[in-house]
């Protein structure tokens, strides 16, 4: 097989930059370890910055968003029983949507199918070669056969625990690592939201986090251990300590939950995101906390710089972006960190805190629900940075 350039990972940041590579005639082969249901059914986190979903709409895969996904104005912060607004569109003039990113997968999936474009689902023992010289190989197993890709340029978009990133020499990698002493429980629950918008919730028994997919179908996060089992967390007492963390902000009405899973929480930065013919995007290079909901959109965001920079490889024969892509990224990726990070320790419990934190805390959280210049700086944000 040969092509322009080779995909690994059929997440948001292999699925997006093939699509956006196609509308500038530039071809690619996507690959990816698991099945097709697999990639279309793994919840994750639901916020898109605005940008991201234009993105989206004008490059005629936003259809189905435009139907389903929901434009928040703003979220709430709550914390002894009281729920604060925090107005990104009047503060900012911004919003941003709530769409899960499975959606997104399922609609670049069906788009790119449409499209009469392959994506190779199941593959195994996936292994990169000779991306230091011109001719770089992509080779793997495929329905009982050894195949090989010969390409231009490797997209590592193979997520955390993909092969791309370690495929690094030693000597050139540097990581930036830090875990948290704490996890989310995530649930989904057929119950009405609390509230019209995401509630970010302070408590001293922990974080927790009122989400939505749905008029009927709720998803909650509650702080965690990192090695909790879920066995030891029964539906009652799911619904008893989410009432418990409300505190009485919001009425909350239990219903029957769907799914429970444990997400850990990670802050980890590659540098750099790129090695002779092979780049990294999204979760292959980082990781934040989902806390700032920064995940896919970090992810769209690497990839949108990546098809530039290959656009105008191709069109003008200029390598200037592609060789800056790593500079170019680390600088919004560095601050969506800085940013995740803060939202993660301004309203997570660490098992480690003193009386002293935790007036530290409510005293942060007092400040950034009531001073104007706190709650722009948040929604800037939040909403997302603008680019360079
Ligand atoms: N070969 C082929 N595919 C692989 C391999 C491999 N060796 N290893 C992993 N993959 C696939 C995974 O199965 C997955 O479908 O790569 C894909 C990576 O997708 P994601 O993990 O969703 O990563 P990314 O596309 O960067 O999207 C980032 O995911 O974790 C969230 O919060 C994060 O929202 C962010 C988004
Ligand atoms: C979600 O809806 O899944 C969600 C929303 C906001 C976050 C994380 C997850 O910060």
């Amino acid at each position: 097989m040969r092509t322009q350039v080779g995909i690994i990972g059929a997440g948001p940041a292999g699925l997006m930059l093939a699509h956006l590579l196609r509308l500038e005639g530039i071809r690619s082969i996507i690959i990816e370890d698991r099945s097709r249901a697999y990639c279309e059914g793994r919840r994750r986190a639901g916020v898109m910055e605005y940008w991201v979903a234009q993105m989206l709409i004008k490059t005629g895969v936003g259809d189905r968003l435009m139907r389903e996904a929901k434009l928040h104005d703003g979220i709430y912060f709550a914390w002894d029983g009281k729920a604060h607004h925090i107005d990104f569109k009047q503060l900012i003039g911004q919003q941003i949507y709530v769409y899960d990113q499975k959606e997104v997968v399922t609609d670049l999936i069906a788009h790119r199918l449409a499209q009469g474009e392959d994506i190779l689902f199941d593959v195994s023992d996936v292994s990169v070669h000779d991306f230091e010289s011109a001719a770089p190989k992509i080779r793997f197993h495929h329905k009982g056969e050894d195949c090989e890709i010969a390409c231009d340029i490797i997209a590592g978009c193979d997520g955390f625990h993909g092969i791309s990133r370690p495929s690094f020499p030693a000597q050139v990698i540097n990581q930036h690592d830090k875990v948290y002493p704490y996890a989310w429980l995530g649930i989904l629950a057929e119950s009405p939201p609390p509230e019209k918008e995401l509630i970010y919730t302070w408590h001293e028994r922990g974080f927790a986090l009122f989400s939505m997919r749905g008029h009927d179908l709720s998803r909650f996060y509650l702080q965690c251990t990192p090695d909790e089992d879920v066995s030891k967390w029964p539906d009652e007492r799911i619904w008893d300590e989410l009432a418990i963390r409300l505190a009485g902000a919001r009425p909350l009405t239990p219903g029957r939950i769907l799914q429970k899973g444990i997400t850990p929480m990670r802050s980890f930065v590659t540098e750099p995101m790129q090695t002779g013919r092979l780049f990294l995007a999204g979760d292959a290079a980082h990781i934040v906390p989902p806390t700032g909901a920064k995940g896919m959109n970090l992810a769209m965001a690497d990839v949108r710089v990546l098809a530039e920079a290959l656009t105008e490889h191709y069109k003008l024969g200029e390598e200037i972006r592609l060789h800056n892509y790593t500079t170019t990224c680390l600088r919004r990726i560095w601050k969506a960190q800085r940013f995740s990070w803060w939202m993660t320790s301004l309203l997570h419990i660490d098992p480690r805190r003193d009386t002293f934190d935790m007036r530290r805390q409510r005293a942060e959280l007092d400040y950034v629900t009531g001073s104007k210049a706190a709650m722009t700086s948040l929604s800037e944000n939040y909403c997302g940075l603008p680019f360079d």
